[in-house]
C-alpha cells in the first residue's frame, strides 16, 4: 500500500473497538463480521502486531483460530504485552485458546496427531460469578463447529472449565480472577448457531463495548473527517462507474466538499447498453453529482484491434485508463484556475473496501488469490508519485453490505445500491477473442435483452451477477429457410456472497427458451444461445 494513503483514525475515537488478532484461520474475518452485525466495531490485525504499535486502545481482544500447531517451528505467537493491558478482556478461539494456554505453560497443550473437524455438542458448566458470562443466557447444551489439531491436555493454572464435550473436557475455559476466556470451537461460523450470542456476551457483557457501530453514526462522522482532512481549497478526483462502491464514495465526497469533488467516467467503448448516459443522468438527478464522461471509445477500440488474449486486453484497457485519467486531472486543475474552486487536485478517491485491506494486512502477506487485474480502475503508483496525489479511501473500514447500508443512509437509490458488479475492462473480457465494434454491438444488445428480462421477471436481486458473453466460434442456423452462420452467445448468471465461489442461477427452462428466442430474433448476427452452468470453482464468473 502506498505510503501516502491516508489512514483513517476516526472510527476508533468514536466507537469502542474489539481487536481481532489474526492467526490465519480462513474464518477470522467472520469474527469481525459477526461483531459488526451486533453493532460493535471490530478491527482485524495480524497476530504479529506489537502492542506498542497499536494505534488505538481496544475494549477487548480476540485471538483467532489458525492452521498451525503451537509446536511448529514457524508457529505465530502473540505479543505477551496484550495480556497485561489493564481492563482488556481476552478471548482465545481455537488456536487462540491453545496459544494462551501454551503461553502459561507448554504442558497445557498437546500437539494433535490429526485435526478434528465438524459438528459437536458442548455443555456449559456454570460456577457462579464472572466466569459464567460467556455462556450467559445460552442454553446449557449448544451445537458448535470444531476444526482444530492441538488440544488442551490439562487446565491451565488459575482457570476453570466452562464448557465440555464428550471428547473434550476443556472445550471452554475461563480464568477464575481475570477476564481471560478460551473456547475450542468456532463461534463465528453459521454452523455454531448461537455463536453470535456468545460473541455478543464477550464484547458487550464482558468487555463493556457500546453497540453504537452503525452506518448512520459512521456517515456524519466520516463526512466531517473528510472535510477536515481535505481542508478548504484542495480538489479531489474520482473514477465513478455507477457501481455501488464508487457511487457511495462519490456521494460522501460530494456531501463533504461539494463541487471541489470531480467525478469522472471514462467511456472505454466496452460499457453496457446506454450505460454512460444512464449513469450520468442518475447521478445528476438523484445525487446532484455532475459526472464528466470522457468519450474515449475510439481510442480503446483502436488499441484493442487484433488483440485476442484476455490479459493483454486488461493491460491495454488499464493502461489507457490511466493515461486518460492523468489528462483529466490536468484539465480539471486548469479549468478551475480562475474560478472560486481554484485549487490543486491533491487527492484521488479510491473505493478500497475492508476485505481488500484484510487481504493485504494478513501476516502471511497479500493473499495469492487476489487477482491484480481486479484493480483496474485504481490509481497507479506512477500517477500518485508523479502528481503527488494522495489517496482518500472512505470505505476502507467497511464490508460490502455496510457500503450498501451507508448508501441507503446517504439516500442513494436502491437500483444503484443493488447493482451487479461490472468489471473495469467491461465487455472486452466477456468477448472471447478479438473485440471489434461489431462484436461489441452483438454482445451489448444480447446483454441488454438478457438483463432486462431478468429485471422484468423480478429476478435481478436474487442474482449476484449476470451478463451475456460472446464466443469466438460461429454456429450454423436457419433463417427464412436459408442456412446462415452466426455467433454463439454464452449467458451467465451466478449467485454468490463473496464472488470467490459461485453457483449458477437455476432459471426455468421456459425462461431460458424465451431468452434464446428473443436474443436470436432481435440481435442480428446470432444463431445460437447457451447457458453456462459451471460453478466457481472450477469456473470463474467472467469468461476470461
Ligand atoms: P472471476 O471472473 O475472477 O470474477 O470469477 C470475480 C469478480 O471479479 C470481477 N472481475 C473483474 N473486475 N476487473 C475488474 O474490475 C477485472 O479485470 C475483473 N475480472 C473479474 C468479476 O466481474 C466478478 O465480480
Amino acid at each position: 500500500m502506498a505510503s501516502n494513503v491516508e489512514q483513517p483514525e476516526a472510527p476508533h475515537k468514536n466507537f469502542d473497538t474489539i481487536l481481532v488478532l489474526d492467526f490465519g484461520s480462513q474464518y477470522t474475518h467472520l469474527i469481525t463480521r459477526r461483531l459488526r452485525e451486533i453493532n460493535v466495531l471490530a478491527e482485524l490485525l495480524p497476530c504479529t502486531t506489537k502492542l506498542a504499535d497499536l494505534p488505538f486502545k481496544p475494549k477487548g481482544i480476540i485471538l483467532s483460530g489458525g492452521p498451525y500447531s503451537v509446536y511448529e517451528k514457524d508457529a505465530p505467537h502473540v505479543d505477551p504485552a496484550f495480556f497485561e493491558l489493564p481492563n482488556t478482556p481476552v478471548l482465545g478461539v481455537c488456536y487462540g485458546l491453545q496459544e494462551l494456554a501454551w503461553r502459561l505453560s507448554p504442558e497445557n497443550v498437546v500437539a494433535g496427531t490429526e485435526r478434528e473437524y465438524g459438528q459437536a455438542d458442548v455443555t456449559a458448566q456454570r460456577h457462579g460469578g464472572h466466569v459464567d458470562k460467556l455462556f450467559d443466557g445460552l442454553e446449557d447444551a449448544m451445537q458448535v463447529y470444531m476444526s482444530h489439531g492441538d488440544r488442551l491436555s490439562q487446565l491451565p493454572e488459575g482457570f476453570c472449565t466452562i464448557a465440555t464435550t464428550t471428547n473434550s473436557p476443556y472445550a471452554g475455559i475461563a480464568h477464575k480472577e481475570k477476564n481471560i476466556y478460551g473456547i475450542q470451537f468456532h463461534p463465528e461460523v453459521t454452523h455454531t448457531p448461537k455463536g453470535k450470542d456468545l460473541l455478543r456476551n464477550f464484547a458487550v457483557k464482558i468487555c463493556g463495548a457500546k453497540q453504537n457501530w452503525s452506518m448512520s453514526n459512521f456517515c456524519d462522522q466520516e463526512i466531517a473527517r473528510i472535510r477536515n482532512l481535505i481542508g478548504p481549497t484542495a480538489q479531489v478526483i474520482g473514477a465513478v462507474s455507477g457501481g455501488v462502491d464508487s457511487t457511495v464514495g462519490a456521494k460522501l465526497l460530494k456531501n463533504a466538499i461539494g463541487d471541489r469533488f470531480h467525478a469522472v467516467l471514462i467511456d472505454n467503448g466496452v460499457m453496457r447498453h446506454n450505460e454512460c448516459q444512464q449513469v450520468k443522468e442518475t447521478l445528476a438527478k438523484h445525487l446532484g453529482i455532475s459526472l464528466t464522461v470522457v468519450d474515449a471509445s475510439e481510442r480503446f477500440l483502436g488499441a484493442l484491434k487484433g488483440v485476442e488474449d484476455s490479459e493483454k486486453k486488461r493491460k491495454i484497457i488499464g493502461g489507457l485508463f490511466i493515461d486518460l485519467f492523468e489528462e483529466e486531472a490536468i484539465r480539471i486543475e486548469k479549468e478551475a484556475e480562475n474560478t472560486p474552486n481554484a485549487g490543486k487536485v491533491e487527492w484521488f478517491l479510491q473505493g478500497t473496501l475492508y476485505p481488500d485491506v484484510i487481504e493485504s494486512i494478513s501476516f502471511k502477506g497479500p493473499s495469492a488469490t487476489i487477482k491484480t487485474h481486479h484493480n483496474v480502475g485504481g490509481l497507479p503508483q506512477r500517477m500518485i508519485d508523479g502528481q503527488g496525489l494522495k489517496l482518500i479511501e472512505p470505505l476502507r473500514e467497511l464490508f460490502k453490505d455496510e457500503v450498501r447500508a451507508l448508501g441507503r443512509e446517504l439516500g442513494i437509490h436502491e437500483d444503484l445500491i443493488m447493482r451487479h458488479p461490472f468489471p473495469g475492462p467491461g465487455i472486452a473480457i466477456r468477448i472471447i477473442g478479438e473485440v471489434t465494434p461489431e462484436r461489441v454491438r452483438i454482445a451489448r444488445q444480447a446483454d441488454h435483452i438478457y438483463v432486462s428480462m431478468i429485471r422484468e421477471a423480478g429476478l435481478y436481486n436474487k442474482i449476484s451477477q449476470a451478463y451475456a458473453g460472446l464466443d469466438t466460434n460461429k454456429a450454423v442456423g436457419v433463417m427464412g429457410d436459408k442456412r446462415y452462420e452466426g455467433y454463439i452467445i454464452i449467458l451467465r448468471a451466478v449467485v454468490t456472497t463473496d464472488f470467490m465461489t459461485a453457483e449458477p442461477y437455476p432459471f426455468s427452462m421456459e425462461f431460458l427458451c424465451e431468452l434464446s428466442r428473443r436474443i436470436v430474433n432481435e440481435v442480428e448476427g446470432i444463431s445460437l444461445v447457451t447457458y453456462n452452468v459451471t460453478s466457481k470453482p472450477p469456473g470463474t464468473i467472467e469468461l476470461q
